[in-house]
């Protein structure tokens, strides 16, 4: 049935790793940066959970709910369905909960608040960043976690760098990529004046072991050297309230 189930990510089902395109060390590595911050005994929210991987691990390092939320590759135009979650649900005996339902339809009068609201990759995938963030926001209690790509980190501005078509990695459904100073500033200015921006270990580590042909393909032409982007990267951002 797996060899059915197109992976997003490379999940370890008690001991077989699903063949994801995001690369179990990545995830790994990644992982590490986003719960730095326990989240133990909190309640989690995962906007764009996809396969579940990080929902999973919130659960597994001790969050008493989780909630993962997806639309655009669960039922949406994505590429993606909710088949390799669900299958990795039932294979962890997962107690995460989840939800259908958009960025722009997340409601907190309806679902809650959560202590944790995680909104990995998802930032460069909307047309309105600012809208989608101020989304999530409207979701966090207390932490919202941000993994996004940025670019012109040495622009002395707070800018959002916007890609064309395909430009971005050549997948049409990336738009904007802010620096570090526009993601920062946003954060403050919707509620969080407590902000920490780190970059995302996962690409920047020399200990990162993904292969160059992967990283190539998820951190773009940055990893090949190429001009046009070299001033991209990719950051995790802590917003308190
Ligand atoms: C790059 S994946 C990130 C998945 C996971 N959070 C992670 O960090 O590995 C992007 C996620 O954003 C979601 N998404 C939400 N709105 C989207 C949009 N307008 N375009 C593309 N993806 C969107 C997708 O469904 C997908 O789960």
């Amino acid at each position: 049935m797996t060899d059915a189930i197109k992976w997003f990510h490379s999940l370890d089902l008690n001991g077989e790793v699903m063949p994801g395109i995001r690369p179990a060390d990545v995830l790994e590595t990644e992982a590490e940066a986003i719960f730095s911050h326990s989240v133990k005994g909190k309640s989690v929210l995962d906007i764009g959970a996809w396969d579940g991987f990080f929902s999973f691990e919130a659960e597994r390092r001790g969050a008493k709910r989780v909630l993962s939320t997806d639309h655009f590759c669960w039922s949406g135009p994505g590429w993606g369905t909710k088949a390799g979650y669900d299958h990795a649900h039932q294979r962890l005996s997962s107690r995460c909960e989840s939800l259908d339902v958009d960025v722009f339809d997340l409601d907190p009068e309806k679902l809650g608040k959560f202590d944790v609201v995680l909104f990995l990759g998802v930032l460069y995938h909307l047309t309105n960043p600012y809208d989608g963030l101020r989304k999530a926001a409207d979701m966090a209690g207390d932490l919202l976690i941000v993994e996004t790509v940025t670019a012109q980190n040495r622009n002395e501005q707070a800018v959002l760098q916007y890609y064309e078509n395909d430009s971005l990695d050549g997948d049409p459904t990336n738009f904007f990529a802010p620096n570090t100073k526009a993601l920062a500033g946003m954060l403050r200015e919707i509620g969080f004046p407590n902000v920490e921006v780190i970059p995302n270990p996962a690409v920047e580590s020399p200990a990162a072991k993904t292969p160059a042909a992967e990283k190539r393909k998820w951190f773009g032409n940055r990893a090949a050297g190429q001009e046009k982007h070299v001033d991209r990267a990719r950051h995790i951002a802590f917003a308190w309230r």
